[in-house]
C-alpha cells in the first residue's frame, strides 16, 4: 500500500481504521482487564484447562471419521468396535468437559456481575449527596442492572470465544491441515475477506449500544416515575398519559435494540456464507485430489465435518468484536461512576467531633444549589445555643429545609461557616459529624421492612425496650399495636400502607432513638392532625430538654414555646426574637401568625397575638 493512498485516505477517515479499537477503547478495556479480570486468573486458568481439554476432543472427532471411512471403503470390519468404543469415549468426555467449563465460565461472568454492582452500589452510597441528586433513581437503577448485564454477557462471550471458541477452532484447523494441508489452505484463505466487515460494523454496534444503555436509563427512569405515583395517575386520571409515555419509550427501546440485532445479524449472514462457499470449495478440490489419487474419500469426509463442527465457533469469533464494543460502552458508563470522587469528604487530618453543649452557630452561610443563579441562602448568621430550641419560620422556598440540609453536610455550604461548639463542620469527620445530628426531613422515607426495623434505622443495635420507649416518645406506640403483626408487620415500598402521619412518627421515634445531641425537625409534625401533633409535641417536650433542637414548622403555633425563633425570606433572617418579642414587634412574624389565624381555625390561637 502507498504512502499516497494512505494520505489520499485521510479526509475521509480521520482516524485511520487500521486497528478494530481506538486508543480510548484499549486503554478502556486494559483497565477492565487489570481491575476485574485478572485478579481472577484462578478461576480463568480452571477455565482454560477445561477449554483446552474439550477442544482436544472436538478436534478428534474428524480423525475418527476419517479413519472409519477410510476402513469403511476398503471393506474392513475389524476395526467396529474400537471406533465405536472411541467414539462412545469422546462423546462422554466431552459432554462431561462441556459440563464443568459452563459452569465455570458462566461463573466468571455472574461473580464479575455481583461484584461490580455490590462495588458500583457502595461508590454510590458515598458519593455526595448532590451527586446522588442529580442523576434520577432510575438511571443509577439502569446502569446497575442493565449496562452490568451488558458487561457480563460480553465478558462470557469474550473468554468462551478467547478459550472454548478459538480452541476449537484451532483444534478443527489444526485436523483439517492433518488431513489435507492443500484443501485447507485454499478453503480458509476465504476468512480473512471478513475481517474489514467485522471491524467496520463492530463500530457500529458501539454507537448503537452507548445509545441504548442511555435509552433504557430513561426508560427504567420513566418506569420508576410512573409506578411510584399511582395515586396521582389514579386522582387526575393519567392512566392513559402515563401510559403513552411509557409506550414512547417502551418503542424506542425496540427500535435501538432491533437496529443492534440487525447490525450483529449482518455479521452472522456473511460469516455463514463464507461457511458455504467454504464447504463447496472443499468439494471442489476434494473431488480433483481424490480422483488424482493425492487424498482419500476419508480425509474429504473429514475435512467436511471439521469445517461444519468449526463453523459455529468461527461465527462466535467473528461476532466478538461487536460483543467487546458493546461492553466496551457500558465500562465507560460504569467507570463513569467508579471515577467520580466525593467531595464533601473528610479534610485531611479531620478530628472527630466534640459535642459538649452541642451549640450550632451560623457565621455569614451562603449557599447555591449546583448551578442555580440565585443563592438559597446568603449571609445567614444565627447563634443556637446549646441545649436551646429554635424555631425557623417563614413562606415556603425560603430557605429553611436548606438551612437544615446544611448542618449534616448534606450539601457544604459554599460561603461563611457553621460551627458546632466552636469547630468548624467540614474540619471535623463526617461520620462523627452525622453520629451526633439526628434530622427528621420533610419528606419521610421508609424501607419495605418491618415497623420494628423502620425504628431501629436510628440505632441498629437497640434493644427491643429502647424501640418501644422511642415509640412511645414518638406518640406512635398506640397505633403501631393496631397494625395486623404490631412492631413486626412489614409497612411495604416507602411505607405506602401507613398514613402521612403514622410514617412522621416513625421517622421521629427513629430519630429519637439515635438520641443524638443535636435534633434537627423539617416539618416533622405537618402531616399530624392538631390533636396528635399536640401529643407529638408533649412527647418531644421531654426528649429536647438539654438538646440543641432546630425546628421548621408550619404551623406557628407549635412553635411559640421556642427560646428562639427565626423568620426566614428570600434565603436570609429577618427577624430573630421570642415569640413575645416578635409578637410586639408587630412584623413579619405577627403577619404570619395573622394569616394563619384567618386560614386554620383548628389551631389554638398563640398567646397575646394583635388581631390586626
Ligand atoms: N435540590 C435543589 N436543587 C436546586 N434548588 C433547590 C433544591 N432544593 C431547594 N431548592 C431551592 O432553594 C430554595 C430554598 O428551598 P428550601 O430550603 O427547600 O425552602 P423551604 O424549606 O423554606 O420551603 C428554593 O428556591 C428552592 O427552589
Ligand atoms: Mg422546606
Amino acid at each position: 500500500m502507498s504512502r499516497a493512498k494512505d494520505v489520499a485516505d485521510q479526509p475521509r477517515a480521520p482516524k485511520p481504521a487500521r486497528r478494530a479499537l481506538d486508543a480510548h477503547s484499549r486503554l478502556l478495556l486494559k483497565r477492565f482487564i487489570a481491575d476485574w479480570i485478572q485478579p481472577r486468573w484462578r478461576q480463568l486458568a480452571v477455565a482454560g484447562v477445561l477449554t483446552a481439554a474439550l477442544a482436544v476432543a472436538t478436534g478428534a472427532y474428524p480423525m475418527v471419521i476419517k479413519f472409519s471411512f477410510d476402513k469403511l471403503l476398503a471393506g474392513d470390519v475389524s476395526w467396529l468396535p474400537l471406533v465405536l468404543g472411541v467414539i462412545m469415549a469422546i462423546t462422554l468426555a466431552r459432554s462431561v468437559l462441556l459440563y464443568f467449563q459452563t459452569v465455570a465460565t458462566q461463573r466468571i461472568g455472574l461473580r464479575l456481575a455481583a461484584d461490580m454492582q455490590s462495588t458500583t452500589f457502595r461508590h454510590l452510597m458515598n458519593a455526595d449527596y448532590a451527586r446522588l441528586t442529580r442523576d434520577t433513581p432510575g438511571r443509577m437503577m439502569s446502569k446497575l442492572t442493565n449496562d452490568i448485564q451488558f458487561i457480563q454477557q460480553a465478558t462470557l462471550a469474550s473468554l468462551n470465544s478467547a478459550m472454548r471458541d478459538s480452541m476449537s477452532v484451532i483444534a478443527l484447523v489444526g485436523s483439517m491441515f492433518y488431513l489435507d494441508w492443500m484443501i485447507s489452505l485454499v478453503v480458509l484463505g476465504v476468512y480473512p475477506f471478513a475481517v474489514v466487515p467485522i471491524v467496520t460494523i463492530a463500530r457500529r454496534v458501539r454507537r448503537n449500544s452507548t445509545r441504548t444503555q442511555a435509552q433504557l436509563g430513561g426508560m427504567t427512569s420513566l418506569l420508576a416515575e410512573k409506578l411510584g405515583a399511582t395515586r396521582l395517575i389514579k386522582t387526575f386520571r393519567l392512566e392513559d398519559y402515563a401510559s403513552g409515555r411509557m409506550n414512547a419509550a417502551f418503542e424506542e427501546v425496540f427500535r435501538l435494540k432491533l437496529k443492534g440485532v440487525a447490525v450483529k445479524a449482518r455479521l452472522e449472514a456473511l460469516l455463514e456464507a463464507l461457511g458455504g462457499f467454504a464447504v463447496a470449495g472443499v468439494i471442489l478440490i476434494a473431488y480433483w485430489r481424490i480422483s488424482s489419487g493425492a487424498s482419500t474419500v476419508g480425509d474429504f469426509m473429514g475435512l467436511t465435518a471439521a469445517l461444519l463442527m468449526a463453523a459455529q465457533p468461527l461465527k462466535a469469533v467473528g461476532g466478538l468484536m461487536a460483543r467487546v464494543q458493546e461492553g466496551l460502552a457500558a465500562i465507560e458508563s460504569i467507570y463513569g461512576i467508579l471515577d467520580e470522587k466525593p467531595s464533601n469528604t473528610d479534610r485531611p487530618g479531620a478530628k472527630p467531633l466534640v459535642v459538649k453543649d452541642g451549640a450550632v452557630a451560623f457565621d455569614h452561610v451562603d449557599f447555591h444549589y449546583g448551578d442555580a443563579s440565585i443563592p438559597a441562602v446568603s449571609d445567614f448568621n444565627l447563634a443556637v445555643g446549646g441545649g436551646r430550641t429554635v424555631a425557623l419560620v417563614g413562606r415556603s422556598g425560603a430557605g429553611k429545609s436548606t438551612i437544615v440540609n446544611l448542618v449534616p453536610r448534606l450539601f457544604d455550604v459554599t460561603g461563611g461557616a457553621i460551627r458546632i461548639d466552636g469547630q468548624d463542620i467540614r474540619e471535623v469527620t463526617l461520620g462523627s459529624l452525622r453520629s451526633s445530628i439526628a434530622l427528621v426531613s420533610q419528606d419521610v422515607t421508609l424501607f419495605d421492612d418491618t415497623i420494628r426495623m423502620n425504628i431501629a434505622l436510628g440505632r441498629l443495635d437497640a434493644t427491643e425496650d429502647e424501640i418501644v420507649a422511642a415509640a412511645k416518645a414518638a406518640a406512635a406506640h398506640e397505633f403501631i399495636l393496631a397494625q395486623p403483626e404490631g412492631y413486626a408487620t412489614v409497612i411495604g415500598d416507602r411505607g405506602v400502607r401507613l398514613s402521612g402521619g403514622q410514617r412522621q412518627r416513625l421517622a421521629l421515634a427513629a430519630a429519637i432513638l439515635k438520641n443524638a445531641p443535636i435534633l434537627l425537625l423539617d416539618e416533622a409534625t405537618s402531616a399530624l392532625d392538631t390533636q396528635s401533633e399536640r401529643l407529638v409535641q408533649q412527647a418531644l417536650a421531654d426528649f429536647t430538654k438539654g438538646r440543641t433542637t432546630i425546628v421548621i414548622a408550619h404551623r406557628l403555633s407549635t412553635v411559640q414555646n421556642a427560646d428562639l425563633i427565626g423568620v426566614m425570606d428570600a434565603g436570609t433572617l429577618v427577624e430573630v426574637g421570642s415569640h413575645s418579642d416578635l409578637i410586639a414587634r408587630n412584623g413579619a412574624y405577627a403577619r404570619l401568625v395573622r394569616a394563619q389565624l384567618l386560614s386554620d381555625t383548628d389551631a389554638a390561637p398563640p398567646v397575646g397575638v394583635p388581631l390586626n
